[in-house]
């Protein structure tokens, strides 16, 4: 219990007061009482007996009660005791909400005699009730702009209890930017407010939470918290930051348009419309305007021309990045454009000697000529070839010229153009390649002499030719080019001047054709040689020679002569066969000789007619008359063989000779016999009167023939004979006739015959040949060692 305000004896004494001055019912003087809320039922508030000074006893006798003003019993009196005792718990806050002091007025009444006394009952406060927040989510919006000292007023907190159970005290969580500052409400309550003591940057700190704590007075003191949510609203405190200072880029020369040269991107930390940008170029030439573009909103920058290095190497773009606020930033892009290796190298020729002479000295200029490549670097430097095994070279001269000059001599019969390519090839990615094709000449000059397609010319001429006939040609071809090869044909001096070539043949100057100029006779002529020239129209001329040796083709234009025997009828030739010979007994032999040669002088012999046939033979290669059979008494004395001689030519050529034969009883006319038949004819050698000795001498060798006629005649004259025969031979030489005696001819053997020329009788007869022993073999030789003998060997 708790005693009441003022001294219970001053009370007194005023109540007392009271009472003599009002009545003797109600006694003025009021007693107090107090107890704290939510005290526990059954309590003890006070004693009356005590307070009002009466004995215990009166309380039951006086049938003393506790009234509340509210009749509601709060209180209880113990008669026995006289102790108040609270009968419920009180809630102050329920009682008296606000007012305070909280009063409960009550009387306590004594029945008989009847008597009030006041009284009353103070419920005081505990701090029983936390304060709140109405709301516990407080925002406030705050410019980022807002100056320092500003305020803001926090809604207070609520608390039921009263006094300094109320809310006291608020306190702010721990933040740089503001401070709670404290503040008296008219109803007597505390609120705060919130002062910035430091500017508010939205960029660094859109938000701030800071919790809001109110504190009762209580003890110990509750509180409440409240979230107090600071959204910074923005300004437009920032200008357009751009990443870079500056964007460096290098694009290939060779992008297409429309590609991505960069993207560039600014920032600006304000927020909306403040931080929305837009890029765009700044204070950029026109060039640049016409080469690129850069997107407002994506910032990206694209190729809207084609870029050449060749024109403009780089590019340095202002751009701009501006904000919703009209602020802006400002960056630089350094667009550096790459070469490409996109022009090939060009080859410009400066000068071109063609033809140029063959056999010039080597080093000998033939082009000058220049290389370019307008892209840079690698893609610019340039190396240059011709093909290989051409006898040029190339020579870097000044800069980027270059010659091309002769690597050695050349030659315009080897090789007469050149197709020089000249190949330069850049060193780039890839390689670009330029190729120039040059036609190089080689002109003439007359080293070249004419050259006869053969050193020598054998022409097969038959004789007997018409004049004028074209014998054949000789052609020499000369490797030089036009007047220089021009070739001149022309007979040169014979080396013999006797031999009358002029007369002989004539050649075409223009094209070596050959003519006899008479008809030739290869019985007088076989062969002949002479030289012939070509020369050229050079200056000088060049010239060379060769050997034309002509042969005369032999013609069956000569008849078979029969040497024996002869038919001139003043001394016809009787052979003398005894009757008594055997068969095959030589009668003679007919001799010829066919001026021709080769096929036309093969002889052949033939019986033609005979006085009595079968009675002798002719043997036809060699013509031997030999008997045929044994002779008798009966064979008529005189015989006439009629022999026809014909040569092998084509058409034939024949001659015929009459032999006289007669036989002569038991006696044996002797003469020598053909060698083979010799020994058969053992009769002794008779005296001949004449002795014809034809020595013949053939040599088969190439184009040359000999022949040696050694005619000995050694006349024997029989005297005395009985019939005496003569013959004759003809004197000296055949004229106009060679004889041919070659292996292939009928008299391929040498043989020396002598001729017995009987005479005497008025007829001329040879009666016997005889062989002798061949000597011809020296002769030939002799005729071998003289090369010059066809040349100067002529009849006639
Ligand atoms: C409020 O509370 C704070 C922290 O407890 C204290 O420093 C301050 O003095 C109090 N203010 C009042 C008026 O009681
Ligand atoms: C050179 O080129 C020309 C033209 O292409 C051609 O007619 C000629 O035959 C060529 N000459 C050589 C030697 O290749
Ligand atoms: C140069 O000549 C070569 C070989 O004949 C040929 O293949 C090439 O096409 C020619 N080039 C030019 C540019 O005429």
């Amino acid at each position: 219990m708790e005693p009441g305000e003022g001294s219970p004896q001053q009370i007194r004494q005023a109540l007392l007061f009271f009472v003599f001055l009002g009545g003797s019912l109600v006694c003025s003087e009021t007693w107090r009482y107090s107890v704290a809320e939510e005290t526990e039922i059954g309590s003890f508030i006070g004693n009356v007996v005590k307070d009002i000074g009466l004995g215990v006893e009166d309380l039951a006798a006086r049938g003393a009660r506790v009234i509340s003003d509210d009749y509601k019993p709060y209180l209880q009196l113990d008669r026995q005791t006289g102790n108040l005792i609270l009968n419920e718990k009180l809630d102050r806050e329920a009682l008296c909400d606000l007012t305070e002091p909280c009063i409960l007025n009550f009387q306590i009444l004594f029945e008989n005699p009847l008597q009030f006394f006041r009284a009353e009952l103070r419920v005081k406060d505990i701090n029983d009730h936390t304060p709140t927040f109405l709301d516990k989510h407080i925002l406030l919006k705050i410019s980022e702009s807002t100056t320092r000292g500003t305020s803001f007023q926090m809604d207070s907190a609520q608390d039921l209890d009263v006094g300094k159970n109320a809310v006291q005290n608020y306190t702010l969580s721990p933040n740089p930017h503001f401070h709670l500052k404290l503040q008296d409400s008219e109803e007597g309550g505390k609120y705060a407010e919130l002062l910035l003591d430091q500017a508010l940057d939205r960029e660094k700190e859109p938000e701030l939470r800071l919790t809001l704590t109110a504190l009762d007075g209580g003890y110990p003191p509750r509180s409440a918290t409240a979230l107090v949510r600071v959204l910074v609203s923005d300004i437009n405190d920032n200008a357009p930051e751009f990443e870079r200072s500056v964007y460096e880029v290098l694009v290939p020369e060779n992008s297409p348009l429309d590609s991505l040269v960069v993207k560039v991107s600014a920032i600006d930390l304000d927020a909306g419309l403040n931080g929305e940008l837009s890029y765009s170029f700044s204070h950029v030439s026109r060039d640049i305007r016409k080469t690129f573009e850069i997107h407002p909103i994506s910032g990206e920058v694209r190729l809207k021309a084609l870029l050449d290095f060749e024109l403009i190497k780089s590019y340095t773009i202002n751009i701009q990045a501006i904000d919703g606020g009209s602020l802006s930033g400002k960056s630089a892009i350094l667009v550096s454009v790459a070469d490409v290796n996109d022009n090939p190298p060009e080859i410009v020729i400066t000068s071109l000697t063609s033809p140029i002479p063959e056999n010039s000295s080597p080093e000998m200029v033939v082009a000058v000529f220049s290389l370019r490549d307008q892209d840079s670097g690698d893609n610019g430097r340039m190396v240059c070839s011709i093909q290989d095994n051409l006898p040029f070279l190339l020579k870097p001269t000044f800069k980027n010229f270059y010659t091309l000059v002769t690597e050695s001599p050349l030659d315009r019969e080897t090789r007469a153009e050149y197709n020089v390519t000249i190949t330069v090839t850049d060193l780039g990615t890839p390689r670009l390649k330029t190729e120039h094709n040059i036609t190089v000449l080689v002109s003439d000059v007359n080293d070249n002499a004419p050259a006869f397609t053969q050193t020598s010319y054998t022409l097969s001429v038959r004789e007997n030719n018409s004049p004028a006939l074209h014998i054949g040609s000789v052609r020499a071809t000369d490797r030089d080019a036009g007047a220089n090869a021009q070739v001149t044909y022309s007979l040169l001096p014979p080396l013999d001047p006797h031999v009358p070539l002029a007369s002989l043949v004539s050649i075409n100057p223009d094209n070596g054709h050959l003519f006899a100029l008479r008809s030739l006779d290869y019985e007088a002529l076989r062969a002949f040689e002479f030289r012939v020239g070509a020369a050229d129209r050079g200056s000088p001329a060049l010239s060379s020679q060769a050997l034309v040796r002509v042969l005369v083709a032999d013609d069956n234009d000569n008849a078979p002569f029969v040497l024996y025997p002869l038919q001139n009828a003043s001394a016809p030739c009787t052979e003398l066969v005894p009757r008594a010979a055997e068969a095959g007994y030589l009668v003679t032999k007919v001799v010829a000789v066919d001026g021709d040669s080769g096929q036309n002088a093969w002889l052949s012999y033939q019986l033609l007619k005979a006085t009595e046939p079968g009675l002798f033979g002719v043997w036809a290669h060699n013509g031997e008359v030999r008997t045929a059979r044994l002779l008798s008494e009966r064979d008529a004395a005189k015989h006439r063989l009629l022999v026809l001689v014909k040569d092998n030519g084509e058409p034939p050529l024949s001659a015929s000779v009459t032999l006289h034969v007669l036989l002569v009883d038991g006696f044996s006319q002797p003469y020598l016999p053909a060698p083979e038949a010799e020994a058969a004819d053992a009769a002794p050698a008779a005296p001949l009167t004449v002795y014809l000795v034809v020595a013949l001498a053939s040599v088969s060798s190439l184009f040359v023939f000999s022949v040696l006629v050694f005619v000995a005649v050694r006349l024997c004259r029989r005297g005395g004979a009985a019939s005496v025969g003569r013959c004759s031979v003809p004197e000296g030489p055949f004229p106009g006739h060679l004889v041919d005696f070659s292996s292939t001819g009928t008299l391929s053997q040498s043989y020396q015959y002598e001729v017995c020329l009987k005479g005497g009788s008025g007829t001329s007869e040879f009666n016997f040949l005889k062989s002798v022993a061949s000597n011809h073999q020296e002769s030939v030789n002799d005729v071998e060692e003289n090369s010059n003998f066809i040349n100067g060997f002529g009849f006639n």
